[in-house]
């Protein structure tokens, strides 16, 4: 076995700065029933399992979750179960005695040793080989484990938190994950939301992330639009909170809206923004059918995404027929616009014919 140094690895030794409690957890319910499980469990040393898609903030979280503990002055050590091989991990966790292996010129304290009265964050723990998922059930079970080549049994106090990007559910059904660790590190489970299952929090974020660029680019990009906001509001954010931050990096530096919306994701590129001319003059009648219909094709753009422009499943989220779909979406001018790549099957022709 050959050793790279602890600098290439993804080891991090010190806490990074996070945005506020207000911003973490925003103003949607799930995120605020979150809060009430997470802010307990932080002052108690209990392994937590943060599951959540890809950028939705698991990192901040753990981070957020070390700094309100009683270890807040203790290390906060990262590692990366995805990123180093099982054999190298296996030396960078529980480290090695002098000559253990070809290459273990000298000993050398794990990584579960430097975070000794802190908190050892071990990222993509779905990737962890099931060898050494049995070394680290043991250390979580009694506090002890052996560096690689040594007799002694050493035992440390560190809180665990561990992070993955599903909730390893099917990882225990196939068992590629053993129940046994999943007991043991899921102390308290912290699941997080989707953004787009949290946009009342997007404001927020937003307004944070705006923020924070302005003042590291110096830059004072202009509000957004209402038009603009709205179509943000609709999009699926795939990338989660990752892909808002980078959408808005661009925005700051380039400062048009265009620079904004060239950013996201093709299915949200085929997104119209409904504008219904209103003409200065209406009575309030029509003014208020304007809004409705308005109101109405956003709905169901909104159901569309959710269900990947599926009109049939779409048009039963609705409790309506699927005629009625057709006819709601071509008046509203949504059906020009239905993406037809990817895993659905609308063509152009089909998306803009009529209902039969
Ligand atoms: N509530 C928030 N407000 C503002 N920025 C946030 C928030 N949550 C996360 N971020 C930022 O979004 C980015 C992604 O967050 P983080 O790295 O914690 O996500 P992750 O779930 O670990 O992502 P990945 O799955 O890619 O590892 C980071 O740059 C982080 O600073
Ligand atoms: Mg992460």
């Amino acid at each position: 076995m050959t050793l790279a140094t602890s600098d290439t690895l993804a080891a991090h030794h010190r806490c990074t700065s996070i945005p506020p409690p207000s911003i973490i957890f925003g103003r949607s319910s799930v995120m605020s029933r979150l809060r009430d499980v997470v802010d307990p469990i932080a002052l108690v040393p209990i392994p937590v399992f943060i599951h959540g898609a890809t950028g939705t903030g698991k990192e901040v979280l753990a981070n957020y979750i070390h700094q309100r503990s009683p270890m807040r002055d203790g290390p906060f050590v990262k590692v990366s179960c995805a990123a180093i091989p099982g054999s190298l991990l296996e030396a960078e966790l529980f480290g090695f005695e002098k000559g253990a292996f070809t290459g273990a010129g000298m000993t050398k304290p794990g990584l579960i040793e430097l975070a000794h009265s802190g908190t050892l964050l071990l990222d993509d723990i779905s990737e962890l080989d099931i060898t050494l998922q049995a070394k680290l059930l043991q250390f979580l079970q009694d506090g002890t484990f052996t560096r690689i080549g040594a007799q002694a049994e050493r035992r440390i106090s560190t809180r665990i938190i561990c992070i993955a990007n599903r909730s390893l559910q099917s990882d225990l059904e196939q068992g590629t994950f053993r129940e046994d660790l999943f007991h043991r590190i899921s102390g308290a489970i912290a699941p997080l939301p989707p953004l787009r299952e949290r946009l009342e929090d997007l404001p927020g974020i937003m307004e944070y992330l705006l923020l924070q660029f302005a003042e590291s680019f110096h830059v004072r990009p202009l509000p957004l639009s209402p038009a603009i906001i709205r179509r943000l509001r609709h999009y699926r954010w795939p990338g989660n909170i990752r892909e808002l931050e980078n959408v808005l990096r661009r925005y700051s530096l380039l400062g048009t809206p265009e620079a904004l919306l060239e950013g996201l994701k093709l299915r949200s590129e085929a997104l119209p923004v409904i504008e219904f001319p209103l003409h200065p003059n209406s009575p309030l009648k029509v003014r208020t059918q304007q809004l409705v219909r308005q109101a109405e094709a956003e709905a169901i753009l909104h159901v569309l995404q959710e269900h990947d422009w599926n009109r049939t499943k779409s048009a039963q989220s609705l409790n309506i027929s699927l005629r009625a779909l057709l006819y709601k979406m071509r008046s509203a001018g949504i059906s020009a616009y239905a993406p037809y790549k990817g895993d659905n099957k609308v063509t152009p022709l089909e998306a803009l014919s009529p209902p039969d």
